[in-house]
Formats: structure tokens, C-alpha cells, sequence
């Protein structure tokens, strides 16, 4: 199981200083959830770890082999896999086109049709639709698709950036099933998410961002129950 670790992580847009030294490792096999407010830098931590953006200072590890300056594309290849916030399909193809596409890299490429079978289990929904035209199924219909699509490209290790975002109640729920169900499948994965809540009692290791850094960090069950926790993320 792939373990990835970030040090001391610092990053942002031009001037603009996001991450001011950010740790966090996700560990082989397990689920980690990054929850913040707005604006605390939880997407551009994702980024970081997958490439998408470069790090000012700070270094991202694979099982502690250090990635450097390796781009997303790249980090794709060794496994890594960002769902990225607001789903990004390609709207104008079928879902099974979408599929098709995640199937990137020499791991996603070699085993395209077992890995499909294996995600049309996952999602009877998407394996139904799969000749629809992606831009025309529901909000949660296309967040299935892009985790679906983010399987196809077998990763060690998956990273989902507010996979609940717009989804009603009962879809969230449907959704974080399968989130409970990948977990414990030896893959890696990591959960950015607005519902803090769930979030917690589905993860197994916990870390809240806030301004960019690492305010505090721990297994999910105990940082559910820290009473600042309860305060600010929680309404109690
Ligand atoms: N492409 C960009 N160019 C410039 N600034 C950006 C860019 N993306 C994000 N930012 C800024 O970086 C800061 C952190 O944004 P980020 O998207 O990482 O936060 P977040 O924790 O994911 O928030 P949310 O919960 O709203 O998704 C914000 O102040 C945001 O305005
Ligand atoms: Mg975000």
C-alpha cells in the first residue's frame, strides 16, 4: 500500500501565498479527510500533492521516494489521482468515452476492461448511463462518472476534492457508501470535504487547515470529539 507524505509544504499563485508549511501524510490503505473553511488552501494542498501546481518550498514523498519538481501527468503515472473540485467531465462525450479517457498511464491502459467491469459494479448508475452524453445526467450521476473516471486509471493513491458539492442529501450518502466501501481495498485516499460531519466518521485520520497550515491533526473519531472542533466545524 502507497503511503504519501508532504513536508513543510508551502504554495500559491504568483504573490499570493497559499500553504505557509503544510505536513500531512496519507497513509498505505487508509482514508484521510482535509476539512477547513473556505479559503484555508485545501484545494491548492491538493494540487500541490498532485503536481497540478509547483511548491514554492516543502517536498511530497511516494512511499519516500521524493516527487520534486514532477508534473501532474507524471505523478498520474506513479499512481497518484486527483477528482478535482466541480467534477470537470467532458461534457460533450458519452460516459463510457469519459471512462475511456481516465484509463491513462501504463496501469490504466493495461487493464481498461477489467478495470471497467470492476467500476460499473461499483456504479450500477454509471454502467446503466454509459452511452449517455455526459453533460446531460444529473449532478450526482456526473460525481459518480468523475470518481468512476478517476478509478480507471487503477491509482494507489485517490484524491477527491468535495466530491458532495451540489449533490441532495440522499446522493451524498450513496456517494460516501462507495467512499466506505473503496476504503479497505488497500487503496489510499483522501477526502476534501464541505461536510465535516460525515467526513469525520467515515475517515480514519483527520486534518483541519486552516490559513494554510496543519491547525490540528489526528485520527477522525478524535478530532470529531475535540471540543474546538465541535465549535467551529460542527455547530455544538
Ligand atoms: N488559481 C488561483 N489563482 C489565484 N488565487 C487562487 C487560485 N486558486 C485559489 N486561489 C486563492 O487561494 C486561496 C485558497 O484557495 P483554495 O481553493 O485552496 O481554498 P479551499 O480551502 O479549497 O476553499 P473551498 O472550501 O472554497 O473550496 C483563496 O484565497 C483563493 O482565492
Ligand atoms: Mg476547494
Amino acid at each position: 500500500m502507497t503511503t504519501l507524505r508532504a513536508r513543510d509544504l508551502h504554495a500559491g499563485y504568483g504573490d499570493l501565498a497559499v500553504l505557509h508549511g503544510a505536513t500531512v501524510e496519507l497513509v498505505g490503505g487508509r482514508l484521510t479527510t482535509i476539512v477547513g473553511s473556505n479559503g484555508s488552501g485545501k484545494t491548492t494542498l491538493l494540487r500541490t500533492l498532485t503536481g497540478l501546481i509547483p511548491a514554492t518550498s516543502g517536498d511530497v514523498e511516494l512511499d519516500g521516494r521524493p516527487l520534486g519538481r514532477l508534473r501532474a501527468h507524471e505523478r498520474a503515472r506513479l499512481g497518484i489521482v486527483l477528482v478535482p473540485e466541480g467534477r470537470q467531465l467532458f461534457s460533450d462525450m458519452t460516459v463510457l468515452e469519459n471512462l475511456e479517457m481516465g484509463a491513462t498511464g501504463p496501469r490504466g491502459r493495461a487493464s481498461m476492461s477489467s478495470t471497467l467491469d470492476e467500476v460499473y459494479a461499483l456504479f450500477p448508475r454509471v454502467a446503466e448511463r454509459r452511452r449517455q452524453v455526459a453533460g446531460t445526467l444529473s449532478g450526482g450521476e456526473q460525481q459518480m462518472v468523475a470518481v468512476a473516471r478517476g478509478l480507471m486509471a487503477k491509482p494507489s493513491v485517490l484524491i477527491l476534492d468535495e466530491p458532495s458539492l451540489g449533490l441532495s442529501p440522499k446522493v451524498v450518502l450513496d456517494l460516501f457508501e462507495i467512499v466506505a466501501r473503496l476504503r479497505g481495498t488497500g487503496l489510499t485516499m483522501c477526502l476534501v470535504e464541505q461536510n465535516v460531519r460525515l467526513a469525520l466518521a467515515i475517515a480514519d485520520d483527520a486534518y483541519v487547515l486552516r490559513h494554510g497550515r496543519v491547525e490540528i491533526a489526528g485520527p477522525a473519531h478524535v478530532v470529531r470529539d475535540m471540543p474546538e472542533v465541535q465549535a467551529a466545524y460542527l455547530g455544538g
